[in-house]
């Protein structure tokens, strides 16, 4: 598949269609916008889409419900598409009206976005309200016959139930034009929690950056029995999983019973040149730095996975050391102990055993375990009949999250010194940086491990595993 090139012909009849000029007259004002999300977000939100959301809305339009649309990066995904597109379909109470099967029973819509993290899942239900906010303000703009905005003041905020809208969730109370019940858009972080909701409708933000069984075994299982919509949007990622076959770059596929998008940055050049030349000069020096993979990826809708490796592999070598020795008794110094859980899925549970630092600043690991997968029932015995006893333990630090906590509990109730440790997707490119500083200086050193060399050779500048296959576990 080729992206789909956007030509100013086309940024002129989007542009066409969205002015006011043209807006339908013969009806209410609110009964067309009820039926066009781009009238609404031009009209209402004054947000007019830029053309590459217009042709995506209006497949939607069509009744085309099962959308895969791989972009460029900063064109406007979640901003205008996922924030407005969910406001009308919330206000209009479009989960209903769109779901045949759905029609007699409960008829509110209760739709799902899934973001990349916790924290872009409640900016996403802020900006959410923020569009609504500046929809009040334009809507002021139509005004009756004696000069009286004809909508009120806040026609948009009005119909929000800010009282049962919390920070992942946004409510709409009943009314003339959305339901008879209360409607709601909930926003999750890709977690299990997922599970176990039945949605009207589903939005993946950058889909190719969530886990392939959050999407496959909990979002699609909840949106397929009365959803009657699904948009998956994202940049490209590592050629396999779920969001790669959705867009299926090279047309393996024989046919498909959904639609396929691709947008590079140049899609949104004749919509906005002036925002456009700032990025653009952006990726140039991105390409100057030799960052022609990510360039491609970000920018360029290519499946090509991370070309640089986050950690210096040399370094890392040196830092194995044969004259460190693998220990199971070692008791001539201080040793942290170091537990990270497995938890959810596919990853190990991994206790480590350092030195404290020397007085140059130097850590040697002289320890590790890796559990099987989902094993991990005896951590607290192992370390109390296995590691306490053997090595001079002064503290245990624990990868702190929702997982560990009961085992947390337990170790403070055994009177362990455990120090908990943050390690969130906002905190952990901090601490990857330290750490790769330490390694390059060799400060924290190991003996000679294979299985955690690969790690380090798999592990990709975005902070991940470069194949899916791959793992990190020893390395966190
Ligand atoms: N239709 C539009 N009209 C005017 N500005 C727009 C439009 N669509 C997007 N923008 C602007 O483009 C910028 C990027 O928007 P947004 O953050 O939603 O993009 P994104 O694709 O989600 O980016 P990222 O890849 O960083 O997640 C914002 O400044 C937004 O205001
Ligand atoms: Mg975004």
């Amino acid at each position: 598949m080729e992206p789909t090139e956007i030509t100013p012909e086309m940024v002129a009849e989007k542009k066409a269609y969205c002015s006011f000029k043209n807006f339908p007259k013969n009806k209410p004002f609110l009964d067309v916008v009820k039926d066009d999300p781009i009238l609404f977000m031009t009209h209402c939100l004054g947000r007019e889409p830029w053309t590459w959301q217009y042709l995506v809305l209006k497949e939607y339009m069509a009744g085309k419900k099962r959308i895969g649309v791989c972009c460029s990066r900063q064109v406007g995904k979640t901003k205008y598409l996922t924030a407005c597109l969910n406001l009308w379909r919330l206000l209009f109470n479009r989960g209903w009206y769109e779901s045949e099967s759905y029609r007699n029973s409960k008829q509110f819509t209760f739709d799902g976005i899934i973001s990349m993290t916790e924290d872009q899942s409640m900016i996403l239900i802020d900006e959410m309200k923020e569009v609504a906010f500046g929809g009040d303000t334009y809507m002021q703009r139509y005004k009756d016959a004696k000069g009286k905005p004809l909508f009120g003041e806040k026609w948009i905020t009005s119909q929000l139930d800010l009282r049962k809208s919390t920070m992942n969730q946004l409510v709409v109370k009943k009314g003339k034009y959305s339901a008879i019940t209360s409607s709601i858009t909930k926003s999750f972080a890709p977690t299990g929690k997922v599970r176990g909701s039945t949605f009207t409708g589903l939005f993946v933000d950058e889909c190719a950056y969530v886990d392939d069984y959050i999407i496959e075994d909990a979002a699609i299982p909840a949106v397929q029995a009365i959803g009657s919509y699904e948009l998956y949007v994202s940049t490209p990622n590592r050629p396999e999983g779920f969001f790669y076959e959705l867009i299926d770059p090279d047309d393996k596929k024989d046919d498909y019973d959904y639609v396929r998008y691709m947008f590079t940055i140049d899609a949104i050049q004749h919509d906005d040149p002036e925002y456009y030349a700032k990025v653009k000069k952006r990726i140039d020096e991105m390409v100057q730095d030799g960052k022609v993979n990510k360039v491609n990826r970000e920018y360029y809708c290519s499946f090509v996975s991370s070309d640089e490796t986050y950690f210096p592999i040399d370094k890392v070598r040196e830092t194995m050391d044969n004259t460190i020795e693998k220990r199971s008794h070692w008791r001539d110094g201080p040793v942290v102990v170091g537990v990270d859980f497995g938890g959810k899925g596919k990853s190990h549970t991994v206790i480590t055993v350092s030195t404290t630092p020397d007085r140059y600043g130097v850590s040697r690991r002289i320890a590790c375990w890796r559990y099987p997968v989902k094993q991990d029932g005896d951590v607290i015995a192992d370390i109390k009949y296995n590691i306490l006893p053997n090595f001079q333990v002064k503290d245990i630090v624990v990868d702190s999250c929702a997982a560990s906590q009961i085992a947390i509990q337990n170790m403070k109730r055994l009177g362990w010194s455990v120090i908990e440790f943050e390690f969130t997707r906002k905190s952990k490119p901090d601490y990857f940086d330290r750490f790769r500083s330490r390694i390059s200086r060799k400060l924290s050193v190991s003996y000679p491990d294979a299985a955690l060399l690969e790690e380090f050779n798999g592990f990709g500048d975005d902070l991940k595993p470069m194949k899916k296959t791959g793992t990190d576990d020893m390395i966190d």
